[in-house]
């Protein structure tokens, strides 16, 4: 069996799902956000359709609110056997490790895991649409709030909408190109550049493999697919490579 030194692993939505965290797209379905307006009358958005810039821009009301009803949700949610099995990893492993997580929840740093950048941003921090500071923002977040660096009044979620250019692409390449070992974890291959990332991977010689419930839209570029809920396979995965 070959040796690895390097690792990248990719996480998406299906890695939070068993701690109650809903995905986007699992079984090829589209998710909606379903609720009670200000005036009781029910609501329906496609998820996709609220995070826009353009959606904030036309509705920052509804944007915000979205955002602060799953900041708020995630007091209720605790971190399953597959964020605690990568921050084992992150631990133990002597070598390079990054994981990069396409998640805007807070699972796996609770969990421990340290070696960790998160491209699509975080529900836990604000960013200034004026000054582009970032703060910690445990609570709701209503439009208008005032950056405390510059005082606009446009603190915004520190979210990476449809359309925005995700963060720290520099580092994340960079690891890609230096692993031996890329590894992606419950997403749908569905939205790049993140998709993209097992093709670059293995351009550059790393040996790749997916752990997810279904075949993803990307499974035949991985050299390994194991099929399965991420409770069981990343805990048995890590096992297998820290046993090596
Ligand atoms: N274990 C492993 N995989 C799972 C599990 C599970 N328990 N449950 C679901 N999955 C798989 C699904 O089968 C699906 O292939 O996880 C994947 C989740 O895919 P998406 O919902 O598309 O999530 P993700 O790939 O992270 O989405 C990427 O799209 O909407 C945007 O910005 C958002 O970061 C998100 C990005």
């Amino acid at each position: 069996m070959r040796d690895y030194e390097s690792i990248v692993i990719l996480t998406g939505a299906g890695i939070s799902a068993e701690s109650g965290i809903p995905t986007f797209r699992t079984h090829g379905q589209v998710s909606y956000w379903e609720y009670v307006d200000t005036n009781g009358v029910p609501k329906k958005h496609r998820v996709e359709d609220v995070c826009t810039p353009e959606a904030l821009a036309a509705d920052p009301e509804l944007v915000h609110r979205f955002y602060d009803l799953r900041r708020a949700g995630l007091a209720s949610v605790e971190p399953n056997a597959a964020h605690e099995a990568l921050a084992r990893l992150d631990r133990e492993w002597p070598g390079a490790l990054l994981i990069v997580t396409q998640n805007v929840d807070d699972l796996h740093e609770r969990a421990g895991a340290t070696r960790m950048l998160h491209m699509h941003g975080a529900l836990k921090q604000a960013l200034c649409a004026a000054c582009g500071a970032r703060f910690d923002r445990g609570d709701d977040l209503p439009p208008g709030t005032p950056c405390p660096a510059c005082a606009a009044p446009r603190l915004r979620p520190d979210i990476v909408f449809f359309g925005e250019i995700p963060y720290h692409m520099h580092r994340i390449e960079t690891a890609l190109a230096q692993a031996d070992l890329f590894v992606s974890i419950g997403t749908s291959g569905a939205v790049y550049p993140a998709a993209g990332f097992v093709r670059l991977a293995s351009a550059y010689g790393a040996a790749t493999l997916e752990l997810n419930l279904e075949r993803s839209e990307g499974s035949g570029w991985f050299d390994e697919s194991r099929l399965g809920p991420a409770s069981q396979l990343v805990p048995q995965w890590v096992e297998e490579m820290l046993s090596r």
